[in-house]
């Protein structure tokens, strides 16, 4: 039994696994209606299997209005009707287990939908009743208090708080259609409790945490702001609105509600914090483990990606935690397409003033077979390392975005927000190819809720099922090799020319990467696999080979 097979039986599988994430509106579509649903996912669960995942994790599926892709709640412990039905995630959860895929589900605690059936009965309700204590709702400013209570602005405003109609003012750092809970509230803890247990019981492995360093707030005085860099966040546990020290005391009852079941069921905290504050989200008496979005963020540059690496391994042994990493998600362009981007027109950049990762609009032509091979490479590099790898539906067909969805069809509040200036999220979420032909690509019997391209045909999974040489075949290949390769958390660094990196894990295996524009000499070592063709002993202009070292 190799190390890794005796890991994913144990109860700290999740230390090196390769989580696999569904955006469940877009990966397939059963009944036709042109949205994704439970029994899409269902349908495909072999195609998932012959990946070598260790786990999925499920995007939003509950009943949402869809004022921010499902990430504003109306109901915790449901599933949206147009998704499926509790019996049907059942069957779904089932199915996963048996080919040996463990599940994860979103849990979005910082805000709800405005249409959960607390904010309605807030609204409902007198100022000062219990029912608006689960919120922050506060009076305006002003003779008439027509002006918000505190000048605060909100991730997609524009406006942190909206008047409702007996003139009282509730607070949301992200759409209006997302209000904040006010985590002071006992209830509001008990509520998430009996949600985490509900997922829990159904057998549900783990929890991605939405915002996790944004629950608990300091609402004396209230909170003023204008922009939500880390820049203006303060790294102490301090700050009025992110990052508190006291978060950790919610989580540290999550815990012992996880520890509860055999396996202890785990979590990620996805915190926009200062990188040394983040190993506190990872701690075993908390979620155990967060979300480092570095590699994402970073140019594609040997110096930048050896730093992060560093970095990431020290913050996790600080914890005893494993670190994770990620090359793409549902809120940035899909990394064949951004890792092309020319310097200072990147697709990914921090957007100073709202604490946001922005997707900017790209204009002319990119090189998308460079994208492609320099998104195999930082593929191939990233499930060598040591921790666990979260890949986002699509990167295994290497899915370019798609840049040109018409303003009239976009569905993102990041692009209505942004008034056009912003890309929208959309473009890394449109509806996978499953053939080259035929209505949605297959990706249903009907139509698609965004837009595809023509072009979505040469990426269909039948075009590359089988393929050698395709990018789907190159996943499945690293991902099932990895399983036989992997021995302890460490890697050490090797020797090798400008504009390479090259490390060894334990087990006399390497990875090594050409983050240039020239082929270079491939270090000698039993070739194992390799994300371009290789000839003649060199290694290609960005790519990433593993060889065994002797
Ligand atoms: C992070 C999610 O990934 C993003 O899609 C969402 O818009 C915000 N949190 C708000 O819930
Ligand atoms: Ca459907």
């Amino acid at each position: 039994m190799s190390e890794y097979t005796f890991l994913r039986g144990s109860k700290d599988w999740w230390r090196q696994a390769v989580v696999y994430q569904i955006y469940p509106r877009s990966f397939a579509d059963h009944n036709g209606d042109g949205i994704g649903d439970l029994k899409g996912i269902i349908g495909k669960v072999d195609y998932l299997a012959s990946l070598s995942i260790d786990a999925v994790w499920l995007s939003p599926f509950y009943p949402s209005d869809l004022a921010d892709g499902g990430y504003d709640v109306a109901d915790y412990r449901d599933v949206d009707p147009r998704i499926g039905t509790l019996d049907e995630f059942d069957q779904l959860v089932e199915k996963l287990h048996s080919k040996g895929i463990r599940v994860f589900v979103d849990i979005v605690p910082n805000h709800s939908s405005d249409r959960h059936v607390w904010f309605q009965e807030a609204l409902r309700s007198p100022r000062g009743s219990k029912e608006r204590a689960r919120y922050i709702f506060r009076d305006g400013r002003g003779e008439a208090f027509e002006l918000p209570p505190s000048d605060l602005s909100s991730h997609f405003g524009p406006e942190g708080w909206t008047r409702v109609p007996d003139g009282q003012w509730y607070m949301h750092l992200f759409t209006k259609e997302q209000p904040d809970f006010d985590w002071s509230n006992r209830e509001v803890h008990d509520e998430f409790l009996k949600t985490l247990k509900f997922w829990s019981d159904r057998g549900v492995d783990g929890f991605r945490i939405d915002v996790a360093h944004a629950l608990v707030k300091q609402l004396e005085p209230l909170p003023t702001r204008s922009s939500y860099s880390l820049e203006v966040m303060k790294d102490d546990g301090t700050d009025q609105l992110f990052d508190r020290d006291e978060v950790h005391e919610i989580y540290r009852e999550w815990r012992a509600l996880f520890n509860q079941y055999d396996p202890p069921r785990v979590a990620v905290a996805e915190a926009w914090v200062h990188p040394h504050r983040r190993p506190a989200y990872a701690t075993t008496d908390g979620l155990g483990q967060a979300f480092n979005f570095d590699l994402l963020t970073s140019a594609w540059e040997s110096a930048a990606f050896q730093k992060v690496i560093d970095d990431n391994l020290a913050f996790a042994e600080q914890t005893g935690s494993s670190t994770t990493w990620v090359m793409s998600n549902h809120d940035v362009i899909r990394h064949a397409t951004r890792l092309v981007i020319p310097a200072g027109k990147e697709g990914v950049t921090f957007d100073a003033e709202n604490h946001w990762y922005v997707n900017h609009r790209l204009d002319g032509d990119l090189d998308l077979a460079k994208g492609l091979a320099r998104a195999k490479a930082a593929t191939l590099l990233m499930l060598a390392l040591p921790g666990s790898s979260y890949l986002y539906q699509g990167e295994e067909l290497g899915l370019p975005d798609v840049t040109d969805i018409p303003s009239e069809q976009m569905q993102d509040p990041q692009w209505f927000r942004g008034e056009g200036k912003f890309k929208s999220r959309d473009g890394c979420r449109v509806p996978l190819p499953w053939s080259a032909s035929g209505p949605s690509f297959g990706f249903g019997p009907g139509g698609s809720h965004l837009p595809q391209p023509q072009w979505y045909s040469r990426y269909a999974v039948e075009v590359q099922d089988g393929i050698q040489g395709s990018t789907l075949e190159l996943y499945r290949a690293a991902l099932s090799m990895r399983r036989t390769l992997i021995q302890g958390e460490t890697l050490s660094w090797l020797p090798s020319p400008v504009g390479t990196l090259w490390f060894e894990r334990e087990g006399g295996w390497s990875s090594i990467t050409n983050f240039t524009d020239q082929e270079i000499e491939l270090p000698t070592g039993e070739l194992l696999i390799a994300s371009e063709d290789i000839s003649a002993g060199k290694l290609p202009a960005n790519s990433t080979v593993w060889l065994k070292l002797s």
